[in-house]
């Protein structure tokens, strides 16, 4: 499907269109408190719960609807928590007009349970897969994934959050009263005009993804949260189509880093500042013990604008003297620290946090190489081609099995970006990165992983441990606009 076509399927969604503009809308002295996705928690549902993707009208501003897209809601969806050694059907009804498909971005499971372009769900239809909970805990991020109309359909509102737990979390300490000190913030930047939610389309799309003048979290433009005056956990996820955010404190608390897309860490990391790209997530404990406001912000996001193509990006929002210094920041979400919300006063931090195995690089029995490329040919025109937004030279296509993996099998996979920082995500697995550039690893780096940052090459260590042989696996930049255009490709595992 070209561009045309879907701006003109969108077009009869309802969906109002405009150009990019970066005018602001939201203000944060007029911010609305942060919203808590209601908690389905599989156990007290009988293992059996039940999605809806369907269109509805949400109001991020008072008085101003928007038409939007969500699961069980008009904007977003429910966050599922889901046990570890648990077996869960997902009944995934689709009442939309369109196809679409839910992924369970990070989950692992068998190729045909994935929710992948594979797995489509017509209109009408009712999906209902049941999924072998394996995993350690890990906070997870399900969204649409129908090839062509990924953007569109998440951008829209069909996104939400998964939460594995097991035990060895639960006996950690960690903080885990959800919605009081163990906080859902999914962020998405997004184009408002006049208050209502616009689809951004046009030339650059293709290239740079959508962008927004305005950053939602959970839905709510830069929200307000109360929180305990203690220790607070956030999982943070970057539901935003394109924009990477360089998130910190607007007093540059240091926070501790417990977690990444495939769980806990080995240890925590107190850190100052934290990288979140399209797709990945960050489990973070921070204290709020002073009882001080303050907020996470953003460095600006460069390439928001028409004029900032390609520079600027990885920009550090190093220095923030207050919330009002635009020129360096964002704010993303506000917090008012209350005595008497619960929580805890004085929690430790736990040092030591998950035990994994890593396999040994010296197991890697296959190499392979990807590069992420655009073409640099009549720029601000790709992608409309079909041909232009490419892995390996070749464009997405759901007939073609690019390369074929031995279950059980430790690899090495090479993964170069061109033109622009792309966030790479393979499905069906978690990797470590093995070297960055040729070099050690950045600390940001660490983890297990299943969504990473690529611009110089980096080696990623693979182990398959899940089968793709009834669907393949995707692998694909998760700027979604690129996804959509053909920076994608699939595996199977046999
Ligand atoms: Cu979150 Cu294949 O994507
Ligand atoms: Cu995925
Ligand atoms: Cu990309």
């Amino acid at each position: 499907m070209t561009l045309l076509d879907r701006r003109t399927l969108l077009a009869g969604g309802g969906l109002l269109l405009a150009a990019a503009c970066t005018r602001k809308f939201a203000s944060p002295e007029r911010a609305g408190t942060l919203p808590i996705p209601r908690l389905i928690d599989a156990r007290q549902q009988g293992q059996l719960i039940s999605l809806q993707a369907q269109k509805g009208e949400t109001a991020f501003f008072p008085g101003r609807r928007s038409t939007t897209l969500g699961y069980n809601g008009s904007y977003l969806g429910p966050t599922l928590r889901v046990h570890r050694g648990d077996d869960v059907t997902m009944a995934v009804r689709n009442s939309l007009s369109a196809d679409t498909t839910v992924h369970w971005h990070g989950l692992l499971v068998p190729g045909e349970l994935d929710g992948s372009p594979h797995q489509l769900i017509a209109s009408g239809a009712t999906w209902r897969p049941t999924l072998p909970i394996r995993q350690p805990a890990a906070t997870l991020f399900y969204h649409s994934h129908a090839h062509g109309l990924t953007g569109e359909q998440v951008y829209s509102g069909l996104a939400g959050m998964l939460v594995v737990t097991d035990e060895e979390e639960q006996g950690l300490g960690l903080p885990s009263d959800y919605g009081v000190d163990d906080l859902p913030v999914l962020i998405q930047d997004r184009q408002f005009e006049d208050g209502r939610l616009v689809m951004p389309t046009g030339m650059m799309i293709a290239s740079q993804g959508r962008r927004g003048n305005t950053i939602l979290v959970n839905g709510a433009p830069t929200p307000r949260a109360d929180v305990p005056n203690g220790l607070v956990r956030l999982r943070l996820v970057n539901g935003s189509n394109a924009r990477i955010y360089e998130l910190s404190f607007s007093d540059d608390r240091t926070f501790h880093w417990i977690g990444t897309e495939g769980g806990l860490l080995a240890r925590s990391v107190e850190l100052q500042a934290i990288t979140l790209a399209p797709g990945q997530r960050a489990e973070i404990l921070v204290s709020f013990a002073d009882g001080q406001p303050v907020s996470l912000v953003t460095g600006q996001d460069a390439n928001a604008s028409m004029m900032g193509m390609m520079g600027g990006m990885g920009m550090m929002g190093g220095h923030h003297d207050d919330e009002d210094d635009a020129s360096t920041t964002e704010t993303v979400l506000a917090f008012s620290p209350r005595p008497g919300l619960g929580g805890r006063a004085a929690a430790p931090v736990p040092t030591l946090l998950a035990a994994r195995t890593v396999p040994d690089p010296d197991a890697a029995v296959t190499r392979r190489r990807f590069v992420l490329n655009m073409s640099t040919e009549g720029e601000g025109m790709m992608g409309s081609d079909g041909d232009a937004l490419t892995i390996n030279d070749r464009s997405f296509d759901i007939g073609r099995i690019d390369e074929e993996v031995r279950l059980g099998d430790v690899e090495i996979w090479k993964v170069s970006g061109r033109k622009m920082p792309h966030p790479f995500h393979i499905h069906g697995v978690h990797f470590d990165v093995l070297r960055r550039d040729g070099d050690d690893p950045d600390v940001l780096d660490q983890g297990p992983r299943d969504t990473i940052v690529v611009k110089e090459a980096v080696e990623l260590l693979v182990r398959f441990d899940q089968p793709a042989t009834k669907a393949p696996f995707m692998y694909h930049c998760h700027i979604l606009e690129h996804e959509d255009e053909g920076m994608m490709g699939q595996f199977t595992v046999a």
